[in-house]
């Protein structure tokens, strides 16, 4: 909890002389905010100004000073009853592991209400050998959210990512293909309908490309094992296997970029359209944006068009994996920056603010699939893997709330 400051002081000329060191106290808390500064600048401005002939009337100061901007005691409350804001969790042997570490605990058990294995329900980690599937790492986590009445989001069935080996080695015509893939999901997504906590599935991940080579408008089905082996049909495939095995989970198709690539989402929509528009309707419940973006890359608009164009579909629209990078361009390469200023992180809580605020005006409450957060703090960011000056999260590197939490919370409620 942040210390009251004296406000006792008085007697100078200028405001600011008494009050700089204060100021910049402040500014260095976590709570600093944008609305801060400027009643402080406007403080300052007021009583320095006008002063000129020698003769001052002392401004009464505040005391105690406002308190502190970042106020979000539980942030998933702040979201209606039927919508989850989550995050992605390190787990399994990851030293930054939540069911290791109280302070993650603390963070996650305040403010999410559904948690996603950031990588231990992927097929390598469930599913190592043909006949061997591995789900201790997984129950342990799912247990917990058990235990603190948080549901967690099955990520995810298929992906052309964190294969197994003897997947990617797998041999065999179309069928020995279809019966290998649909085996798998088979089996995870039946152990986890055992209890009610795993109540949604990506199903498909990242199933297209950042391109669209035949120039249809749409992007292009990616080459991955699974294509390859067993055509186009593996989605539908796919899907209609995580429906058979858990009838009651929302099943979802995840990409990355469909809020700033019309062409990429509109291969999804496309995908989504030729679903419900086979004569026996492929089961699909909603489409996850995973959203990794920076603080100008989509632009609002872009944004918005798009959460638009999927709530056509009549789907549930999640906000997968939310995390805004500030020094990091579109092609992950590095920016100039060497610290988390005080001016960028306003900058990250007012996206932050922005891309919550479109998701609850766009998209109606029971399309809600809710909005996740990819990781709890900073240091567990998965873009620190490339750049070690990038904070794209809600909690800094000492798991201290940023204005960034703020952010979130003000897009939630309206700024009320
Ligand atoms: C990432 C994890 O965050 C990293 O720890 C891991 O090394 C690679 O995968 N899209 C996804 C996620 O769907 O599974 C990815 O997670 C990030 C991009």
């Amino acid at each position: 909890m942040r210390q009251k400051q004296g406000g006792g002081q008085h007697g100078s000329s200028c405001i600011y002389s008494k009050w700089h060191s204060t100021i910049l106290n402040r500014i260095n808390q976590p709570g600093f905010s944008a609305p801060f500064l400027m009643a402080v600048v406007s403080l300052v401005i007021c009583s320095c100004a006008g002063g000129g002939g020698g003769t001052t009337t002392p401004v009464p100061l505040p005391d105690p000073l406002p308190p502190p901007v970042i106020n979000v005691p539980n942030l998933y409350l702040l979201a209606p009853m039927s919508m989850t804001v989550g995050v992605a969790v390190p787990a399994g042997r990851s030293k930054m592991s939540l069911l290791k570490s109280t302070g993650r605990q603390t963070i996650v058990n305040h403010h999410f209400s559904q948690l996603t294995a950031e990588n231990i329900m992927k097929p390598r980690h469930l599913h190592p050998a043909e006949s061997t599937f591995f789900f201790d790492d997984a129950d342990a986590l799912v247990d917990y959210a058990a235990s603190q009445d948080k549901t967690v989001h099955g990520h995810t069935l298929i992906w052309h990512n964190r294969l197994p080996n003897w997947m990617n080695n797998f041999t065999g015509n179309e069928v020995a293909w279809t019966t290998m893939m649909t085996d798998h999901i088979t089996v995870i997504a039946s152990h986890f309908a055992a209890g009610d906590i795993v109540v949604s599935w990506d199903v498909v991940n990242e199933a297209f490309t950042d391109t669209d080579n035949d120039g249809d408008g749409l992007n292009d089905l990616r080459n991955t094992i699974w294509h390859d082996n067993i055509g186009a049909g593996y989605l539908a495939a796919a899907f209609r296997a995580a429906n058979a095995a858990d009838p009651n989970a929302d099943l979802y198709y995840n990409d990355y970029n469909i809020a700033g690539s019309r062409a990429k989402l509109n291969a999804v929509l496309d995908l989504v359209d030729q679903f419900q528009n086979d004569p026996s309707p492929v089961p699909i419940h909603g489409i996850g944006f995973q959203m990794h973006i920076s603080l100008t890359w989509p632009g609002i608009d872009q944004i918005r068009e798009s959460f638009a164009l999927a709530v056509d579909t009549g789907l549930k629209i999640k906000i997968s994996e939310l995390d805004i990078a500030v020094n990091t361009d579109r092609s992950r390469k590095p920016l100039s920056l060497t610290e988390f200023t005080d001016a960028v992180a306003v900058q990250q809580q007012k996206r932050y603010e922005m891309i919550v605020a479109a998701y609850m005006d766009e998209v109606p409450e029971a399309q809600r699939g809710g909005i996740t957060v990819w990781g709890i703090a900073d240091p567990d960011s998965s873009k620190r893997s490339y750049n070690a000056f990038e904070w794209p999260l809600l909690f800094d590197d000492d798991l201290i709330s940023k204005p960034a939490l703020q952010g979130f919370a003000d897009g939630l409620t309206g700024g009320r």
